[in-house]
């Protein structure tokens, strides 16, 4: 697994492999983990990643006064907007929505078609003014990277600029095919696993995080 990040090229990937996030996704990955706590780590990893991807927000000076002086203190100078790939991306939502609670929501809604691998859109909603914030799309896997790329794709044609992927595990391959596809988008995971199966899963993954969520196989 790499760890650490590589930045060449303006293309950045960060995995966030803090012994915390680690030891959660370890549970989610367990076949017998259930639903509810399936839903609970991937809350808590959540927040954890939303912490290190907020590293390098914009702040901008604003002058206040404490109990006992005046001084300069710093303010977030950035809209932030979250944009979850629905289904499963919604399971990341609240965790980061803790830490940023001033930030907006869009949402897309893509489904990989099982034989082909690639993304259909079925929703898309979005607040106004994203050429002006960091966006963050969010998504558990990256597996071939068509979902996130096609996300990607929707909201730089809504005018973002200033993108970051947040997903929980990816494969070789979509991170790749990510940074062909979007070489400025800063990408970052809780692990970087093996490879893709035959059927376009991540091994050894965690299977289906849709399905794990919502409890729907
Ligand atoms: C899963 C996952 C990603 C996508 C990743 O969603 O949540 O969106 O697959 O695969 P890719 O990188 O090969 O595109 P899925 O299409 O199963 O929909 P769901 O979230 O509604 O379950
Ligand atoms: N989507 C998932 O939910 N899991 C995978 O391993 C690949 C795509």
């Amino acid at each position: 697994m790499i760890s650490g990040t590589e930045t060449e090229d303006k293309i950045m990937l960060e995995v966030l492999n803090h012994p915390l996030i680690t030891h959660k996704l370890t549970q989610m990955r367990r076949k017998d983990t259930g639903t509810k706590d399936f839903r609970e780590h991937l809350d808590e990893i959540a927040e954890l990643m939303a912490y290190e991807v907020c590293r390098d927000l914009p702040v901008k000076p604003v002058e206040i006064e404490t109990p006992l002086a005046a001084c300069t203190g710093y303010e977030l100078s950035k809209e932030v907007v979250i944009v979850p790939i629905l289904r499963a991306g919604i399971g990341l939502l609240d965790g980061i929505r803790r830490l940023v609670p001033t930030a907006k929501v869009g949402f897309i809604g893509l489904y990989r078609d099982e034989e082909t691998l690639e993304p259909h859109e079925y929703f898309a909603k979005f607040p106004k003014n994203l050429d002006e914030a960091i966006v963050m799309v969010v998504d558990p896997m990256l597996a071939t990277g068509g979902s996130a790329i096609d996300a990607i794709t929707m909201v730089k044609a809504r005018g973002a600029k200033n993108i970051k992927l947040v997903c929980l595990v990816g494969a070789p391959e979509g991170v790749k095919a990510l940074q062909a596809a979007h070489p400025d988008v800063d990408i970052y995971l809780a692990a970087l696993d093996d490879h893709l199966n035959e059927n376009g899963y991540i091994v050894p993954g965690l299977g289906d995080a849709g399905d794990r969520i919502f409890g729907t196989k």
